[in-house]
């Protein structure tokens, strides 16, 4: 399933300064090819955006000559990148569960501190009970935060609404997040992710009003690009999980799934049934899981950080490569398993974990990436006819994006082919 980026307003905005630019003077240009399997690489290469678009990628004199009229914009001897992709964020929340994590540490469990009154259900408490502007507003700073670190594109999920009206809260409010920063976001409504309070006794209704009034409503208003769902044996099984997104496909919208996360318990095999765009976590997969997905085309989302808060092992990297699937690695940016910024930080971890190189750790924050939200034709490499969404490196080489930590800043980062300032007020972006 691919989609076409919904045109933000900021698009309207920088369209009339992207006429006709040339990027240039860079150490390297590097970016997935056109089927998104390896990464092209041009030394001192150069790109031209024309109308927000990418017009052509490669070596930086030819371009040049051919291009006499672009207006020139000077790398400075610096890595320029498409700009990242984070698929898998839970962005809008309020408070923060840091006690937990010390009581991860001392060895608890996350279902047995979800039991005892915490995890997700106590994240919904202190969202429900914050401000709508001061949520949206967030959520915006968030965004900022991460264009400064070099994502253009990012998934936002619900989730810490539970109830029908407070997840239609939560999606009201990305859209009003989404007015006031120029950031590219795919919004996912995570409609299973845990049994609210208010129906513990019914859980049927709950599905059903999900699929009967809540579905058809996310639809009709336009408020979300993809569903999700929690398939986990702390959560929900695989038949509840199967009639939510069966319902969701049936109304066109993508399906996500997290998936063998504290468990093995089918959430894979779903999603590569229903050819979902991506199953994330699967730290219980097994090798069937992965083969599965790779036959789907279903995109296998990592997410190291949340993996090293429940003290969980990522699978190698070599295992995954004999399976064929696409990997990608997300933040999971989340209150309780993962409150982590960076996605270049997640991938240098993850390259590190898991044994990914250089072009495999780009590629599963780019192409892989965009993949995982539909979005490939547009987002997550530099050929032409991508929207022009780059990123200049304070660096010279690929292999140097892996390595350092604190990762990489971006000197300069490119939406639709305009160079936007990045935010010089660094504001807070936890609560
Ligand atoms: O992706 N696993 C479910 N959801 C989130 C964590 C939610 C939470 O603990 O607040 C995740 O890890
Ligand atoms: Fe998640």
């Amino acid at each position: 399933m691919t989609v076409t980026p919904r045109s933000e307003p900021h698009d309207k905005a920088v369209a009339g300064r992207t006429a006709y630019v040339i990027l240039h003077n860079t150490s390297e240009v590097v970016t997935p090819d056109a089927g998104g399997r390896r990464i092209e690489r041009y030394a001192r290469g150069a790109v031209v955006f024309r109308d927000g678009h990418v017009v052509e990628v490669g070596p930086g004199p030819e371009l040049l000559r051919r291009h006499g009229e672009a207006r020139p914009i000077n790398a400075y001897g610096h890595l320029v990148t498409p700009g990242l992709v984070d698929c898998h964020t839970h962005m809008i929340f309020a408070g923060q569960r840091s006690v937990e994590l010390q009581r991860k540490l001392a060895g608890e469990s996350y279902a047995a501190i979800a039991a005892a009154g915490g995890g997700i259900r106590s994240t919904v408490t202190a969202t429900d009970a914050e401000r709508d502007d001061v949520l949206e507003k967030g959520l915006g700073s968030r965004l900022e935060r991460w264009r400064a670190n070099g994502c253009t594109t990012v998934e936002v999920k619900t989730g810490y609404g539970l109830t029908p009206r407070r997840e239609i809260r939560l999606l009201e409010l990305v859209r009003g997040a989404v007015q006031r920063v120029p950031a590219r976001v795919q919004r996912t409504a995570l409609l299973l992710h845990a049994l609210p309070d208010e129906y513990r006794d019914r859980r049927d209704e709950y599905l059903d009003e999900m699929c009967e009034q809540i579905l058809p409503e996310i639809h009709g208003r336009g408020l979300a690009d993809a569903v999700d769902v929690f398939c986990d044996p702390i959560a929900f099984d695989v038949a509840e999980c199967r009639r939510v997104l069966e319902k969701a496909r049936e109304l066109g919208l993508g399906l996500k799934l997290h998936a063998e996360q504290t468990a093995r318990l089918g959430g894979a095999q779903l999603a590569a049934e229903l050819s979902a765009l991506s199953a994330d976590h699967l730290e219980a997969a097994d090798d069937a899981d992965w083969q599965a997905l790779a036959r789907s085309g279903t995109v296998a989302v990592l997410l190291p950080i949340a993996a090293l808060t429940l003290g969980q092992t990522l699978p190698r990297a070599s295992r995954l490569r004999a399976s064929g699937a696409r990997v990608a690695i997300a933040t999971d940016f989340n209150p309780g398993t993962a409150p982590a910024q960076s996605l270049l930080e997640c991938a240098a971890l993850a390259a590190r974990l898991c044994g990914f190189d250089a072009d495999e750790t780009l590629l599963s924050i780019t192409w892989n990436a965009a993949k995982a939200l539909g979005l490939e034709e547009r987002v997550g490499h530099l050929n032409p006819g991508a929207w022009g969404d780059a990123v200049v490196w304070e660096c010279e080489t690929l292999e140097e994006l892996p390595y350092w930590l604190p990762a990489v800043r971006p000197d300069c980062v490119f939406m639709r082919g305009a160079d936007l300032a990045l935010p010089t007020v660094e504001r807070r972006v936890w609560p």
